[in-house]
C-alpha cells in the first residue's frame, strides 16, 4: 500500500470512530437522509478538520447540501481525515503545518465558492468575507459560529453596522458552551500537554490565566490530576468563585514566579506577556487554549531570549537572557488541537448536533432574521439535550399539572 492510502485507510477509520460515539448526531443525519432540508445549498466551513468535523461534514452532505471545508487554524488539520473527506466529493482545503498566507488562500476558495451558509469558527470566513464586498456576500442567507472569540468578533461587527447576515452564536447555547467548552476544553487541554511533554501533573503548580467557561475546565481537570491550581482572572466575581472552589488567585505578576505548567484560555491577548517572562522559574510550560495565538506574547519571548530550540514536535525551547529555560508548545496555537486531537467525539456530538439542526434553521428563518447574532432557539437545545439523555438512557424528572401551576402562581405562601 502506498503512504496515501494508507492515510486514507486511517482517515477513514477515525471518522467511523466518531461516529460511532456521536449518536445524536447520527440520529438527526438518518432524518437528514430522509427530509433532505439543505436540497440545492451551498455550505462552506472555516472549521478544525478534525474527524468530529467530518462527521458534520457528511451530515450536512446527505441533508442534501455541497459543503466546502477549509481550516480555522494552520495546526489542527488531521491530514488522514482531510483526505479521507475529499474522498467522498467535499473539498477540503487544510493541512497540518500550513503557512499564514496558505490559510488564508484556502478561506478564499471557501469564498468563491459563493456559499449561501457559513459555519465558522472564530469568524475569519465570516470577517474575510465582509472585508471582500457584497459581490461575495450577496447570497449568503447566514451564518453559525462555533466559539467564544468568534462571537466576540462578530458583535463587534453588529456593532459597528457591518454584518450583513444574521450568524447563529452556537458557541453560547448550553448545549455547546456547557459541556463543550469546559469538558472539552478540560480534558483534551491536559491530554494535550501529557501527549507533548509526558510531564507528570500530580504535584505541580499549575497557573489557569482565564477562569471563563474553558478556564473552569482547565482548572478542574489540572486538579483532578493532583496539581496546585493557580488561577488568574481579571473579574472580581469569578475570582471569588474560585476562590470559593478552592484555587489560589493572584495576578500573573506573581503567578509567574509560582507555577510550573500555564495554560491560558482568556480570548484576550498578552495575558502572558514581556513584564512575566524572567518570572518565570527554570522548565516552565507554557501553552494556550484559546482561539488565537496572541495570549502568550511570544514577540516579548523571543526579545528576551537568547536561543530557541525545537525539542520534538510542537515543543520548544527558549533560552531567556537570565540562562533559563521555558518551554512553549504549539507556538502558543490553542493547544488540544494542536498537540491532541481536539474535544471527545461524545461532547462534538452536541456541538455539532447544534451546528446541524442550526442549518436547517437558517434555511427556514433566516429571510426573517437580519445582520445581528442571534441565540439558538431554545426548542433545537432542548431537544439536542432529550436526544442525548435518551442514548445515555437517563429518565428525568416530570413535573406533575399541580407543580407546575405552583410554579407559576404567587397566591400560596406560609
Ligand atoms: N481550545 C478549545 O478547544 C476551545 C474551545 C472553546 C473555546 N475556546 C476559546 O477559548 C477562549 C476562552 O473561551 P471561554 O468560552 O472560556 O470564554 P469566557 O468568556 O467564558 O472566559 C474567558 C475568561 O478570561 C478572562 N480574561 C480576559 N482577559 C484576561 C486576561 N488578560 N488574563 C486573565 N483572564 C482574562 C475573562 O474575564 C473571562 O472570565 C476563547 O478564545 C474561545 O474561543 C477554545
Amino acid at each position: 500500500m502506498i503512504n496515501t492510502e494508507k492515510q486514507l485507510e486511517t482517515g477513514r477509520k477515525k471518522i467511523l470512530w466518531a461516529q460511532s460515539m456521536m449518536p445524536v448526531l447520527n440520529s438527526i443525519r438518518t432524518e437528514f437522509e430522509k427530509t433532505k432540508p439543505l436540497n440545492g445549498i451551498k455550505i462552506s466551513a472555516c472549521m478544525h478538520i478534525t474527524k468530529e468535523t467530518a462527521v458534520l461534514m457528511e451530515t450536512l452532505k446527505v441533508a442534501g447540501a455541497s459543503v466546502m471545508l477549509c481550516a480555522s487554524n494552520p495546526l489542527s488539520t488531521q491530514d488522514d481525515v482531510a483526505l479521507a473527506l475529499e474522498k467522498e466529493g467535499i473539498n477540503v482545503y487544510g493541512k497540518k503545518n500550513m503557512t499564514d498566507e496558505q490559510y488564508y488562500q484556502s478561506i478564499e476558495k471557501c469564498i468563491k465558492f459563493k456559499p449561501h451558509l457559513i459555519v465558522d469558527d472564530g469568524a475569519d470566513l465570516t470577517s474575510s468575507v465582509l472585508k471582500k464586498g457584497t459581490e461575495y456576500y450577496k447570497q449568503i442567507m447566514g451564518g453559525q459560529e462555533e466559539t467564544t472569540t468568534g462571537i466576540v468578533r462578530l458583535k463587534a461587527m453588529e456593532k459597528e453596522g457591518i454584518l450583513k447576515f444574521p450568524v447563529v452564536a452556537v458557541n453560547d447555547t448550553p448545549t455547546k458552551r456547557l459541556m463543550d467548552n469546559i469538558l472539552g476544553t478540560g480534558q483534551s487541554t491536559i491530554d494535550a500537554i501529557m501527549r507533548s511533554t509526558n510531564v507528570l501533573i500530580a504535584g505541580k503548580t499549575f497557573v489557569v490565566s482565564g477562569f471563563g467557561h474553558c478556564g473552569k475546565g482547565i482548572a478542574n481537570r489540572a486538579r483532578g490530576m493532583g496539581a496546585k491550581v493557580i488561577v488568574v482572572e481579571p473579574d472580581p466575581v469569578k475570582c471569588l468563585s474560585a476562590h470559593y472552589d478552592g484555587f489560589s488567585v493572584m495576578n500573573m505578576d506573581d503567578a509567574s514566579k509560582l507555577g510550573e505548567i500555564f495554560v491560558t484560555a482568556t480570548g484576550d491577548c498578552d495575558a502572558i506577556a514581556l513584564r512575566h517572562f524572567m518570572n518565570l522559574k527554570e522548565g516552565a510550560i507554557l501553552c494556550n487554549s484559546g482561539h488565537f495565538n496572541v495570549e502568550i506574547n511570544l514577540n516579548d519571548l523571543k526579545s528576551v531570549s537568547t536561543n530557541i530550540q525545537n525539542m520534538s514536535y510542537g515543543v520548544e525551547k527558549y533560552t531567556l537572557k537570565n540562562n533559563r529555560n521555558v518551554i512553549v508548545l504549539a507556538q502558543g496555537r490553542l493547544v488540544n488541537l494542536a498537540l491532541a486531537e481536539g474535544h471527545p467525539s461524545s461532547i462534538m456530538d452536541l456541538s455539532f448536533s447544534n451546528q446541524a439542526l442550526v442549518a436547517q434553521y437558517l434555511v427556514k428563518n433566516s429571510k426573517k432574521m437580519n445582520g445581528a447574532v442571534y441565540a439558538v432557539p431554545n426548542e433545537i437545545d432542548e431537544r439536542i439535550a432529550q436526544m442525548k439523555l435518551k442514548t445515555l438512557n437517563v429518565r428525568i424528572e416530570k413535573l406533575t399539572k399541580k407543580q407546575i401551576e405552583y410554579m407559576k402562581s404567587w397566591q400560596i405562601g406560609t
